[in-house]
C-alpha cells in the first residue's frame, strides 16, 4: 500500500515525504513544479537513502490523476498539499486561486472514489479562523470569516470535505490546520525556497541574513502585544511533517472526518523571531519599522491539545531550532534549490 503525496516537491510536502519514508511508508509523489524544483526530490532521496515513484502532473487534470491511480494500483491514502499559497497574489488573481486550489482537491477526491480509496489528509490553515475573537484557537473556534481569496479556498475546501464525508461515511478525512510553518530539515538539504522576494517573515529574515536583501521590514509596532509587533504560532516544519504521519495512522482507525490544529501553543512576536534568528546566524540583523500590512491580525496561536490527545502528536522543537535549521538551509543554499542544477 502506498500514500500519494500531491504537491510533494514543495516546502511542507518534501519534509513530509522524508518523515513518511523514515516511518517505513511507500510513497507516490506528484507535482507540476509550479512552485518547486526537482532538486528537492533528489534531496529527499539523499536524506532518507530511499527511493519512490514520481509523476510530474497537474492535479487538476483528471486524466493525469486517473492514470496515476491506475498505473500505481496500490494507493491507499492521499495527502493533498498541491495549491497556490501567496495571500497577496490571491487578492489579484482570485479565479486562478479558486480554480487551482478547489479543483486539485475535487479532482483527487473524484478519482479516489473511482478507485475505492477512502483516506484523505488535507492541508488547511489557521487562516480559516480569520481575525480571532480570542486566543488560543481551538478547533471549535469560529471559522469562515476569511480575509483573502487564498484563505477562502481553504474554508471552502473544508466545507466541501464535510459534505463529502456526510455523503460517503466510508471516507476518512483529516483536516490539518497549520499555524506558521518555518524551519527546515536539520540536515540543511531541504527547506523553503520562495520565488522572488519572500512574502513571509522568516524567509525574508533568512534572505537578509545571507546578504540577498538589505533589511527586514517590520509591519507595525502598535499592535496590542507585548512589544507591539504581530504574534504568531511558529511551528518547525519537521514537527508539522510528523503530524501528517500521525494523521495517516489515525485514518487507518477509520475515524470519519477529523480536524486538528497543528501548532506549538506558543506565540512569538516579529521582534522575538528577529532576535532568535540573530542568535542562530551570529550577527545583528538590520530592521526598520514600517506601517501595518493590510489584512494582518495582531495575534494568533493554537491550542494544540486535541492533536496531542487524539493523534499522540506534540511539537518538539522550539524557536531556537526553527531559526538554526532555517539558517543551516539558507546559508548552505544561498540561492535555494537553484544553488544546484540538475
Ligand atoms: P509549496 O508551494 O511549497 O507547495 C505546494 C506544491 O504544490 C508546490 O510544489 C507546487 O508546485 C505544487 N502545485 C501547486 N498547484 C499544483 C497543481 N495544480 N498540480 C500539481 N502540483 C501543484 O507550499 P507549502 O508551503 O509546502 O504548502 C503546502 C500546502 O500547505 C498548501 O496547500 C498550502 O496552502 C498549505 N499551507 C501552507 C502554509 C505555509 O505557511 N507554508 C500554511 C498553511 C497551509
Ligand atoms: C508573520 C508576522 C507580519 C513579513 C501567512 C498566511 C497564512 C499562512 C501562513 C498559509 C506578521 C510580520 C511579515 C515581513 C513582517 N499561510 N511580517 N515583515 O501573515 O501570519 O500568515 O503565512 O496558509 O495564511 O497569511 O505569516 O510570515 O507573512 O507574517 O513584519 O516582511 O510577521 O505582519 O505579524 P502570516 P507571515
Amino acid at each position: 500500500m502506498a500514500i500519494l503525496v500531491s504537491g510533494g516537491a514543495g516546502y511542507i510536502g518534501s519534509h513530509t515525504c522524508v518523515e513518511l519514508l523514515e516511518a517505513g511508508f511507500d510513497i507516490v509523489v506528484t507535482d507540476n513544479f509550479f512552485n518547486s524544483s526537482p532538486v528537492s526530490l533528489k534531496r529527499i532521496k539523499e536524506i532518507t537513502g530511499k527511493t519512490f515513484r514520481f509523476y510530474e502532473a497537474d492535479m487538476t487534470d483528471r486524466n493525469a490523476v486517473r492514470k496515476i491511480f491506475a498505473e500505481c494500483g496500490d494507493i491507499d491514502a492521499v495527502i493533498q498539499f498541491a495549491a497556490y499559497k501567496a495571500v497577496g497574489e490571491s487578492v489579484q488573481k482570485p479565479l486562478e486561486y479558486y480554480s487551482n486550489n478547489l479543483n486539485c482537491t475535487m479532482t483527487i477526491l473524484d478519482v479516489m472514489r473511482e478507485h475505492g480509496c477512502h483516506n484523505f489528509v488535507f492541508s488547511s490553515s489557521a487562516t480559516v479562523y480569520g481575525d480571532p475573537q480570542s486566543v488560543p484557537l481551538t478547533e471549535d473556534s469560529p471559522v469562515g470569516k476569511t480575509t483573502n481569496p487564498y484563505g477562502t479556498t481553504k474554508a471552502f475546501t473544508e466545507r466541501i470535505l464535510m459534505d463529502c464525508s456526510k455523503a460517503d461515511p466510508s471516507l476518512n478525512i483529516a483536516i490539518l490546520r497549520y499555524f506558521n510553518p518555518i524551519g527546515a530539515h536539520p540536515s540543511g538539504l531541504i527547506g523553503e525556497d520562495p520565488n522572488g522576494i519572500p512574502n513571509n517573515l522568516v524567509p525574508y529574515i533568512a534572505k537578509v541574513a545571507v546578504g540577498k536583501l538589505e533589511k527586514i521590514h517590520v509591519f507595525g509596532n502598535d499592535y496590542p502585544t507585548h512589544d507591539g509587533t504581530g504574534v504568531r504560532d511558529y511551528i518547525h516544519v519537521t514537527d508539522l511533517a510528523k503530524g501528517h504521519v500521525c494523521a495517516i495512522e489515525k485514518l487507518a482507525r477509520k475515524p470519519g472526518l477529523v480536524i486538528y490544529n497543528l501548532g506549538t501553543g506558543h506565540g512569538y512576536s516579529v521582534l522575538d523571531v528577529i532576535h532568535a534568528f540573530e542568535k542562530a546566524c551570529g550577527k545583528e540583523l538590520p530592521y526598520v519599522i514600517d506601517p501595518r500590512r493590510p489584512g494582518d491580525i495582531a495575534e494568533c496561536w493554537a491550542d494544540p491539545s486535541k492533536a496531542e490527545k487524539e493523534l499522540g502528536w506534540k511539537a518538539q522543537y522550539g524557536i531556537e531550532e526553527m531559526c538554526a535549521d532555517t539558517w543551516k538551509w539558507q546559508s548552505g543554499n544561498p540561492d535555494g534549490y537553484n544553488t544546484e542544477k540538475i
